[in-house]
């Protein structure tokens, strides 16, 4: 008998390049994108920009170099930016915005949410022996709060508080194709009136590699110049930029699948003694272990991972299980019945 598939749920990053996105990486028609010559990059720059509503769209190898040169494009060394609580540039980017952008980040509100009363307390006084808070990060889907919608409303508020304030406002749209789908609403419609956007390939959409940042022209101008002092400048990248175009007429619907798999896979925890399973909003499943559980979550993640269901740790007693391309509902429901099973055997 063949050994039992593993189930892997730590990240929606870990998806392989299907054979038809393979196929489209192995035509693509390529040139060298730091002369502005890749026909393939360009086209993907176009597509993205148009779905965000916004004039330009630069090509960057991952999420956090979006980021990092957006916070760049937005705010000078020692500048203060303000970051929805939680934020992933805070978190994830190994210090990037200190060491790179030159800036002090301090996180604002609770769960990923910042109204305007929050961030028009955060703000400091205009002296020269503060810091200059330049800029507001907002991240939607935001990963931290576990894959979050993040109100819209409440968004399109504190991005019209920041602006009256003058501050820039950045999006960290990783997921935002995730809430596009959810929501029903177009893409644009989610960013709001943000300045800037990354938009990350490589999550549910399951390209290899790669974002796209978006914003106006003279923004995206700047931002070519930022990414090629980063190293971000590449070659013949649009073997990339082809599997990411594939991915956006191929798998950008099919999102739902993995919102109604993560939905099945909490459903299938309910009740269970010991974890508690938080409701998702799209395709990341929050997992909270008791405290008396008789394990933390890293104790819970190596059991289950004997069981051929992996999952992240995100705090001492706090796990996270995403659905993506390479997890069916099947799969969810099966990873729902390992992860009870290991519940009830570290209680034992
Ligand atoms: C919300 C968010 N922003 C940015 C990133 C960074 O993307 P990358 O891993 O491509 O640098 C991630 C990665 O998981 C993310 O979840």
């Amino acid at each position: 008998m063949p050994p039992p598939r593993t189930i892997d749920l730590r990240s929606d990053t870990v998806t392989r390049p299907t054979p038809g996105m393979r196929a489209a990486m192995a035509s693509a028609v390529v040139g060298d994108d730091v002369f502005g010559e890749d026909p393939t990059v360009a086209d993907l720059e176009r597509r993205v920009a148009a779905l965000m509503g916004r004039e330009y769209g630069l090509f960057v190898p991952s999420g956090t170099m979006g980021n990092q040169i957006a916070l760049q494009l937005h705010a000078r060394h020692g500048d203060e930016v303000l970051v929805a609580d939680g934020a992933h540039c805070l978190w994830y980017e190994s210090g990037a915005a200190a060491a790179i952008a030159g800036v002090q980040l301090v996180a604002v509100g609770t769960g990923g949410l910042v109204t305007p009363d929050e961030l028009r307390a955060a703000l400091r006084p205009r002296v020269d022996w503060c810091p200059k808070t330049s800029a507001l990060v907002l991240e939607n889907t935001h990963n931290r709060a576990g894959g979050k919608i993040i109100d819209l409303a409440v968004s399109r508020a504190v991005i019209t508080t920041a602006h009256a304030a003058g501050l820039a406002v950045h999006l960290d749209g990783a997921r935002l194709l995730n809430a596009s789908v959810a929501l029903g609403l177009t893409p644009a419609e989610v960013a709001g009136e943000a300045d800037t956007v990354s938009v990350c390939l490589s999550k549910g959409l399951g390209a290899p590699a790669g974002s796209v940042l978006v914003g106006s022209r003279e923004q995206m101008y700047e931002a070519r110049r930022l990414r090629k002092r980063m190293g971000g400048g590449m070659r013949q990248v649009g073997v990339l930029a082809a599997a990411g175009i594939f991915a956006l007429d191929h798998h950008l619907e099919r999102l739902a699948d993995d919102h109604h798999a993560a939905r099945a896979l909490a459903a299938g925890l309910d009740g269970c003694p010991g974890i508690t399973a938080v409701a998702p909003d799209t395709n990341i499943v929050m997992i909270d272990v008791a405290p008396g559980a008789g394990v933390d979550a890293h104790g819970f993640a190596d059991h289950a991972r004997v069981h051929g269901v992996l999952l992240s740790v995100f705090g001492e007693f706090r796990l996270r299980a995403v659905t993506h391309l390479e997890v069916s509902l099947d799969d969810a429901l099966t990873a729902a019945e390992v992860i009870r099973k290991v519940s009830r055997a570290v209680a034992a």
